[in-house]
């Protein structure tokens, strides 16, 4: 199978980012794209060795313009897939649609809960016993798609916002690879009710192996 190419899309601190750069996935990171020229995570990518560009929102008239100038930047690697990896700028549907199917991210909650800003403290102030984190597609409505992989975190006595962050992002480093992966491996589908399978592997002798269950 041939590689596959990712753009990587960030804004600030690049943690996930790196996460799957450490993953060694057989794919090619052929760029981290960053709409704050200041964002953390472009220097750890230039550092090891991967293009990095900024499309700085801040420079358009509007959000059609800076769209356009992302995607031509992002086009220009001919990605099969593009990686939402704490990129914070909200994208139109016409953006979205342009890579439907072809374009994931990671959430810091366990979608449909908590979509938007603030999951961590708005969990806790909920009371919810579980929280973590979702891979998924993204579509046109915020934070929502067809969900790749979850992993669950348990809330725990006396939890402050920053140590409850710090467990699921723990799990975001965990899951994000393992859905590209699977991604880059052909085995994801989408079904017409939104739901996505992930195909058992085939092993060298043409054998099929179950998916692992994940444990969290
Ligand atoms: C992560 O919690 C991610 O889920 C959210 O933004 C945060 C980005 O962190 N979308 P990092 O930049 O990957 O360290």
């Amino acid at each position: 199978m041939a590689e596959k190419t990712l753009v990587i899309l960030i804004s600030g601190r690049g943690s996930n980012m790196e996460a799957l750069l450490d993953a060694r996935l057989p794919a090619r990171v052929a760029a981290v794209v960053s709409n704050i020229p200041q964002a953390r995570g472009l220097g750890v990518a230039a550092r090891r060795g991967i293009a990095t560009a900024v499309v700085d929102h801040r420079a358009f008239p509007d959000r059609a313009a800076f769209e356009a100038a992302l995607a031509a930047e992002i086009d220009r690697h001919r990605p099969d897939l593009v990686v939402l990896a704490g990129f914070t700028r909200i994208l139109t549907p016409p953006f979205v649609e342009r890579y439907e199917g072809r374009i994931m991210n990671i959430h810091p909650s366990l979608l449909p809960a908590f979509p938007g800003l603030d999951t961590h403290r708005r969990a806790l102030e909920a009371g919810v016993r579980i929280h973590g984190c979702t891979v998924h597609f993204v579509t046109h409505a915020l934070d929502s798609g067809p969900i790749v992989v979850q992993a669950a975190v348990p809330v725990q006595a006396g939890d402050t916002e920053e140590r409850l962050a710090a467990r699921v992002l723990a799990q975001e480093h965990r899951i994000y690879p393992q859905a590209i992966r699977w991604f880059c491996e052909g085995r994801l589908r989408v079904g017409r009710d939104g739901a996505v399978a992930v195909d058992a592997a085939r092993a060298a002798d043409g054998a099929l192996t179950a998916p692992p269950l994940e444990a969290p």
